[in-house]
């Protein structure tokens, strides 16, 4: 008995590392790495598009015009209708009071010949003008597409909207394609891009202050950059701390001396090495020890594990008596990324006033 369950076992476990793993949506031809995963899932959650049946959601699939509307319709709210926009190919199909709706708020217009065009694949230049229309046709400007040629008059401004706020981006060589069909992955992205833009901002610091402290100096030091500048606070927790004998480098052998001697041991395992809300912060400072003239290395596993694009980084360290030396330097060569700036040394000491006046002076 216990053999027939341990070979039950064995089997599903399996299967389950056979399965390609689904993104949360949980459609079965939408895979969690696929570049739409998060918008599918965005548009799935916020009731704006559903499956295609057989828990597919059909992601290479053009969407409609008539799609189009209905999701909008529903990001409205769905309200009652009672005018008749008399599109000769609307009939009493689901999509009819979306269509009378976006007709009624000068969202759509239809074909010259008194169609919807219900059928029709959306074009990227329509799904713009239907966005932007739908928006109140903000004015926004930004640079042309490679075929600005192509894009359509009612379209021009429509475009150049959904470029300047990132709604629909260009496709490869600068090219905007307006004339090309929108995929149901494209839409939902092109939707989660249009609907984020409506979201106030993640409330919360901009600056982050990130810090490696063995002894509590430089800890109290980011403690007081923090709460000068309002910022958050990350702390570098190594996952087999330093115990003071550890720390000890009169003692030959011990483990700082081993790390320092033979630099393949500096890579040190910490119980958090990436951030939540990273993308939040435009500021970083990162704060360590001086541990023979450089940066104490635990740092150096936050460093490598982050991107620091688009971050001002900003090295500050404690120390007996060294100066900053060489150390943000060589951190920001092992970032690859990032703007960093001149750090700053403090006395293992430093007080609360100095550490002060210098934090205001490095806020932006
Ligand atoms: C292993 C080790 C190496 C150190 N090397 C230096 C050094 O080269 N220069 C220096 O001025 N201080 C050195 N110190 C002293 C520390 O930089 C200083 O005490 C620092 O403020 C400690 O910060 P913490 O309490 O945040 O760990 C070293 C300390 C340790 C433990």
């Amino acid at each position: 008995m216990k053999r027939t369950i341990s070979i039950l076992l064995a089997f599903a476990l399996l299967i389950t590392l056979a399965t390609p793993a689904l993104a949360a949506s949980g459609f079965s031809d939408v895979a969690a790495d696929a570049w739409y995963a998060d918008a599918v899932e965005f548009a799935q959650s916020h009731g704006l598009m559903s499956g295609t049946g057989n828990n597919r959601f059909s992601p290479d699939v053009t969407t409609s015009r008539a799609m189009l509307v209905t999701i909008l319709y529903r990001n409205a709210g769905s309200p009652s209708v009672s005018t008749d926009a008399g599109f000769s190919d609307v009939g009493d199909d689901y999509y009819k009071d979306a269509v009378n709706w976006a007709a009624a708020n000068d969202v759509v217009n239809g074909y010259d010949n008194g169609t919807f065009g219900v059928n029709d694949p959306i074009s990227r230049q329509d799904a713009a003008t239907i966005l932007w229309r739908y928006k109140g046709e903000p004015t926004a400007s930004s640079a042309d597409f490679a075929d600005e040629n192509a894009i359509a008059d009612y379209a021009s401004a429509a475009v150049d909207w959904a470029r300047a706020n990132g709604i629909i981006n260009g496709k490869g060589e600068n090219r905007f394609d307006p004339r090309g069909d929108t995929t149901r992955a494209e839409m939902a992205t092109i939707l989660m891009n249009y609907l984020k833009e409506d979201e106030p901002a993640p409330s919360g610091s901009k600056t982050l202050v990130v810090y490696f402290s063995a002894t509590g100096s430089t800890e109290r030091v980011g403690g007081y950059i923090a709460d000068t500048l309002d910022a958050d606070t990350f702390e570098l927790v190594p996952t087999n701390p330093y115990t003071s004998a550890d720390l000890n480098w009169t003692t030959p052998g011990s483990r700082v001396n081993q790390e320092h001697d033979d630099p393949s041991l500096r890579n040190i395992d910490l119980v958090a090495d990436t951030v939540e809300n990273w993308d939040n912060y435009d500021t970083v400072f990162i704060g360590y020890p001086i541990w023979w003239g450089i940066a104490a290395w635990p740092v150096d596993t936050f460093i490598k594990a982050n991107d620091f694009t688009g971050k001002t980084v900003i090295p500050f360290c404690t120390s007996s008596s060294s100066g900053l030396g060489e150390s943000g330097q060589l951190l920001a060569d092992m970032a690859g990324t990032g703007n960093w700036q001149e750090g700053q040394r403090f006395s293992s000491g430093a007080s609360e006033s100095t550490v002060r006046e210098w934090a205001l002076s490095r806020q932006r």
